[in-house]
């Protein structure tokens, strides 16, 4: 599917970007987790989250579908049901990770997890190794890919230290602690989204976290083994990460202004609202002050957020950004064409593994509409040239570079054609609908 965005006037109107993606995972498996029913209100409806809901009615759960929430039935922590058929994931890099933490804790119980061409190319020995150490077999095409069997065990604990700062891996672990017999404790080089810590504090599980050495350094987490979790009603708030393309539309498109209703801006998930303000932009939201190393907050808090068109200039985004900005860098390397002078990115290989390799597919996609961006192996160099031109881009079937390309089409001076444009029905699926409203 080839789809056109002609360059924008100006944005302008109030709207309630799609729910948070990750969050919505984490509510369905730890609903589905829970003895007594839990309802989630503010789904995400899209195809990522549409798999996880598929695959927990296919694993025995029962999932209600109600005009204003789902509700959410399972069995409890212990003795799920096998499904014969392979789990399909989709696109899904968060459930492929997230979902064997709990199966690898289902002693005796075998599963098959698969998905689509995107998903077969990215690694999962990543949550198969600290896995497989607490005492769950696993076995995985060329040992790292899917499709790939967990053999669940009786688990026992583990200190892991993780060699990558990835909120997928340390929730896997954490969700396999909740089972596991033994101490277990997951440590990150650097602190990534801890929407799976906040969702076990607040079901009641003994979770608790401290940085190593220094306050800005590697964090350790802890969890204790329960038999229940306690689930109250969960409220997704709206996902940044989507919301993000709306902003830089907003900031890059002369004389805009947008309001976005009911954001999650969890101090993890606001690195991009950094970066921004460092670029100069006029972002304005309640965004959460970072909490102590050794403090853990059990909600998430929501805000508005209020977007101006302004000049930008280039940043250097440092390794340590990286993991709390990982799913917006594409849209860094969109601002740094309009911003002065240069933007770098570095520490952020962790791209090569995303939906497609997001260096080389927004190196290769930014240069083909005009931009001055040099790859490099783990972060891109972009010279500002005030804009950019427009031509046609590709998505590679990615949902955050098919958002990239309209937006960059809107704040272009000819056009940009996106093909494969569909692909953003992974997370935003009201997309096309919602630029409408603000063009
Ligand atoms: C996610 C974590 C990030 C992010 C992904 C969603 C999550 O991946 O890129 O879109 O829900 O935990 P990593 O944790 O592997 O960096």
């Amino acid at each position: 599917m080839r789809t056109r965005f002609e360059p924008a006037a100006r944005l302008q109107g109030d709207l309630s970007p799609p729910a948070d993606k990750s969050i919505s995972h984490r509510a369905a498996l730890l609903a589905a987790m829970s003895a007594e029913p839990v309802r989630v209100r503010n789904y995400l409806d899209a195809e990522d989250t549409n798999a996880t809901l598929t695959a927990l009615r296919d694993l025995g759960v029962v999932v209600e579908s109600r005009p204003d929430d789902l509700m959410i039935r399972g069995g409890g922590l212990r003795d799920l049901s096998e499904t014969g058929i392979p789990i399909d994931v989709g696109n899904s890099g968060t459930l492929i990770r997230l979902l064997p933490g709990w199966l690898a804790a289902q002693d005796g119980g075998s599963w098959t997890l698969d998905g689509d061409e995107s998903i077969r190319g990215r690694p999962i020995d990543r949550i198969a190794r600290p896995l497989s150490m607490m005492g769950a077999r696993i076995e995985a095409t060329e040992g790292r890919f899917a499709p790939f069997t967990v053999h669940g065990a009786r688990l026992h604990g583990i200190d892991y230290e993780s060699p990558v700062a990835s909120a997928q891996v340390k929730s896997s672990v954490l969700l396999a602690g909740l089972l596991a017999y033994g101490e277990v404790a997951v440590t990150e080089p650097l602190p990534s989204r801890d929407h799976t810590e906040r969702a076990l504090a607040r079901a009641g599980v003994g979770i608790s976290r401290r940085a190593i050495a220094e306050p800005d350094g590697p964090l350790r987490v802890e969890v204790a083994n329960v038999d229940e979790l306690e689930m109250e009603a969960i409220d997704v708030p709206g996902d940044l990460s989507s919301a993000a393309f709306l902003i830089v539309a907003g900031v890059l498109v002369t004389g805009s202004r947008l309001l976005l209703r009911d954001v999650g801006v969890n101090w993890t998930r606001c690195g991009f609202v950094r970066i921004l303000e460092r670029m100069g932009a006029i972002v304005l939201g309640d965004f959460e002050a970072r909490p102590a190393a050794d403090e853990l907050p059990t909600e998430e808090p929501v805000s508005d957020i209020d977007v101006t068109h302004g000049p930008l200039v280039g940043t250097r985004v440092e390794p340590e950004e990286v993991p709390l900005a990982i799913d917006e860098l594409p849209l860094v390397a969109l601002l740094g064409a309009f911003a002065e002078g240069e933007t770098v990115v570095r520490g952020a290989a962790e791209l090569r593994v995303k939906e497609s390799d997001r260096i080389d597919a927004v190196v290769d996609g930014l240069r083909g509409l005009g931009a001055q961006i040099e790859g490099t192996p783990d972060g891109f160099v972009v010279t500002g040239t005030g804009g950019l031109e427009g031509g046609v881009i590709d998505s590679h079937g990615d949902h955050r570079l098919a958002m990239l390309g309209a937006v960059a089409g809107l704040a272009s001076r000819e056009g940009v054609t996106v093909e494969r444009m569909d692909a953003a029905t992974i997370s935003y699926p009201l997309f096309m609908e919602h630029i409408g409203t603000l063009s």
